[in-house]
This record gives C-alpha cells, structure tokens and sequence, in this order.
C-alpha cells in the first residue's frame, strides 16, 4: 500500500483521497484552507454528498486517512502527490490554473525523493507538461520525478460508488514505471486500466465532459422538435437508447445541464480548440442549445397563465440536480431573477440548498424546507430539479393546497396519464401537453 498526498479538499480532492484510503492507501489529504481543514478533522464535510462523512469516518478512525492545512509537510511525506485543487472557468472561458501552478511551486520546493506527481483536476491539453516545468524550477534538488495525468470522472451525488465502480482509470505518465505504480495503487478498484500519453489522458477527460453534454442537448434539442410535430421524448429517447451504438445514458431530455463541470469544460474545449486553430462549432451549438432550454419553462408557464405580475410561483428544486448541495450553473439561477423581474411572488423549495441560495436572492423570494409550504396557495409550481421530495410529491395534496393546479415540470418527473386523470394543467419538456 503507497503513501499518497492528495493537494485540494474539494469534490475530487476529498472523495478520491477517501476512497483511495478505502481501499487501503495511507492517504493525506491537505488544503491551503485552514478552516476547511478544521472542519473536516471535525468531521464537518465542507459538501453534501451522499456517504462521504461515514467513509471519511470510517477511514479517519482506521488511520489510514488524515488532513492537514501544513502542505509542505503533507507533500514530502509521500511518493504520490495527487493535485485536486480548483481549475474554475475565467472569463475568457478558458481554465484557471492559477491554484495548479501554485500546488506545482509548493511541490517543487518541497521536492525531498522521488515522487509522481499525478494531476487529477480537470486541466487543458498540456497542463502536466506546464506542471513539469513549474517543478523543476522550483526544486532545489535534482531529485527525479515524473508527472502524470488521471482524470476525475465522478458525478456530484453518486460521487462514492462512482469513485468504489469506476467504469475504468485513466492514466497518462511522463515514464512507464510512474504509470505502473498508478495503475497498481488502482489495482483494489478493480476496473479497466488505460494507459496513454499525457496529453491523451487530459483530453479524455475534456472530451467524455463535452460529449455527455452533447448528448443532452441533443436530446433537448429532439424534445422541442417533438413539441412542434409531436411525438413523446421519453419514448424517443427509450427507442434510440436500446440501440447499443447510442447508449440509453444521458438522454433524459429537461431544462439542460448545469454543474461545476459541463459548463465549464465545454467553454474550456472550445477555448482550447480556437486557440489551437480549429472552430469547434458542435461545442458551440451545444452550449448555446443549453443556454436557450434553461428558460423553456418561463415560456410554458406564460402561455399556461398569461402573465406572472402579482402571481405566486412556487419553484421546486434548486440545486442543478438531485442529491446535491451545490448551485453552480443551476438553471434555478438563471430561471428565478426572470419571474422577480415579471413581477411573480416566488416561493422555492430545496431540501437542501436553501442557505446557499439566500446568498442569491436575500428576502426577494420566500424558503420553504417543506414542499408542500411551497406550493400552499401558489398559482402555479416549476419543477427544476428531480428529488426525491418532488418526485413522490403525493398529488391529491399537492392540487387541493394550490390555488392553480398549474404544474410547468422541467424535468419530466410526472406520468402524462396521471397529470391528465388528476386534473391538473400539466406541461413538461417534449411530452404532449
Ligand atoms: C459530470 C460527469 O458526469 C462526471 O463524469 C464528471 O466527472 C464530472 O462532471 C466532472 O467533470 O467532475 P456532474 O456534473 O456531477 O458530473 O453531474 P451529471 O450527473 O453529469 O449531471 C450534469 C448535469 O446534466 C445536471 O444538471 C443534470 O441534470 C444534467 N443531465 C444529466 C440531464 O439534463 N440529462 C441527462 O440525461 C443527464
């Protein structure tokens, strides 16, 4: 078993640090924040994820995982550095390295023996090449290392048992022997290994992001078309889904992607792609089809009520999708400012993200923690986000506390017949009304 640093506590820091002790690692995870780190060695998790905090418990009391805010330490203990820290989007669209070039300097300096030097955030093409150089710079040894690149591909919510089941690693090193020491510290995993060059590895990474993204706006794209001539996106998607060419995955059609990382990678591509001299006009159009399918809903529930001004509008689901705390790029952001602006009360719902979203919109809008305070006297309700709370919504409830029973589902959550049969006005994306 390998004594492993993972630099960055955030989502992919902190899971794959976790899961990696799991699986029997002796693993530290570090961050510049010392406040998160006080919060995690009290097993505050700094995220809502599913499982994290009992894994983190379980591994913590095993001593096989610890935190540290004393990043130099944290480096020179190990042979394996895991850099997992923030590459946000800058207002160019192209990625920030600004936290991997400092996580480079401070492992330069700290450079004591040997180590791999593995990068894990979502990076551009070249990035371990620009991780090499910042390094070596910096080292005021000529101790070796080698760098490499294995990407992240866990989804917020199921983040645990993605990282437990990984579909497969992939793994880009600047030497044969550091990718067989990687591919061996995946070995517990169990799962298909891919070695490839470095450049290869970051763009597998860039590519599986803007290619799911691709397929949902493409299935949005069906879902409107469908609107227009008819036919039912659940079934379409069902029926090109059995083909195993296409896949029955990220076909659910609604009001588009959000995240921390769809959004951001595809800009990312396309940034890259046009400096490098290639109109990467696919990337373009899917970003751009996503941009429009947010606020679909808005123009369903002005159809279905006229007008908002004076109205009350419950909003259920805040968070960009179930099982989450996080708001980045959530639909909610761009699709609730558009009702205040209309003049519409509006009412939302989240049986997690409320705080977050008070940073948003302040006393503009009422909270509620309980769905069914959301939709009491409301005259009409917009699904945003398929929990569990919204999907089991109990109807009968639902229509008898409503002023409207006018439902505008942006995630098509509900079966046809039954809307139909109990009565209420319900629109949904790319089924028949
Ligand atoms: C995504 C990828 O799925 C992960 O493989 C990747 O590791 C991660 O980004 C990352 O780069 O870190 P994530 O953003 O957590 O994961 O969530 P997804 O489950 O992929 O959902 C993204 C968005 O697409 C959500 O807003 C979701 O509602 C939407 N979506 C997803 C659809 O609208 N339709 C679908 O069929 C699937």
């Amino acid at each position: 078993m390998k004594k492993i640093t993972v630099i960055g506590t955030g989502y992919v820091g902190l899971v794959s640090g976790t899961c990696f002790s799991e699986i029997g690692h002796q693993v530290i995870c570090c961050d510049i924040d010392q406040n998160k780190i006080e919060q995690l060695k009290q097993m505050k998790m700094p995220i809502y994820e599913p499982g994290l905090e009992d894994l983190v418990r379980k591994n913590v009391h095993d001593g096989r995982l610890t935190f540290t805010s004393d990043v130099s330490v944290a480096i020179q203990h190990s042979e394996i550095i895991f850099i997992a820290v923030g590459t946000p989007m800058s207002e160019t669209g192209e990625a920030d390295l600004t936290y991997v070039k400092a996580a480079a300097k401070m492992i330069g300096e700290n450079l004591n023996d040997y180590k791999i030097v593995v990068t894990k955030s979502t990076v551009p093409v070249g990035t371990s090449r620009i991780v090499r150089q910042i390094i070596s710079k910096h080292a005021f040894t000529s101790v070796s290392f080698d760098v490499a690149s294995n990407p992240e591909f866990l989804r917020e919510g199921s983040a645990i048992s993605d990282c437990m089941n990984m579909d497969r690693a992939v793994i880009g090193a600047s030497s044969d022997m550091a990718a067989k020491i990687i591919e061996e510290i995946h070995e517990p995993f169990h799962t298909k290994v891919l070695i490839t060059d470095l450049e290869s590895a970051e763009m597998i990474k860039y590519a599986a992001n803007a290619f799911l993204a691709t397929k949902i706006s493409f299935i949005n794209a069906i879902a409107n078309v469908c609107e227009l001539v008819g036919g039912d996106i659940v079934k379409v998607a069902e029926g090109m889904g059995l083909d195993s060419r296409i896949g029955n995955k990220f076909l659910r059609a609604g009001i588009g992607y959000g995240g921390s990382c769809f959004p951001k990678d595809t800009l990312a591509l396309h940034h890259l792609a046009r400096v490098a001299g290639y109109d990467f006009s696919i990337i373009q159009s899917v970003i751009d089809t996503n941009d429009k399918q947010k606020t679909i809903v808005i123009d369903k529930l002005l159809k279905a009520l006229g007008d908002v001004e004076g109205n009350a509008i419950s909003v259920l689901g805040l968070t960009f999708k179930p099982n989450t705390d996080d708001l980045r790029y959530a639909p909610s952001l761009s699709i609730i400012p558009i009702l205040l602006n209309k003049g519409a009360k509006v009412k939302v719902f989240d049986p997690i993200a409320l705080d977050g979203v008070k940073r948003y919109f302040g006393a503009s809008v009422t909270y509620h923690d309980d769905v069914y305070d959301a939709l009491h006297d409301s005259d009409a309700c917009l699904v945003l986000t398929e929990w569990e709370e919204i999907v089991g919504l109990d109807l009968d409830k639902a229509k008898s506390i409503m002023k409207e029973p006018i439902i505008i589902d942006g995630r098509n959550c509900f079966d046809l017949e039954i809307m139909n049969s109990r009565g209420f006005h319900y629109q949904s994306i790319g089924r028949p009304a």
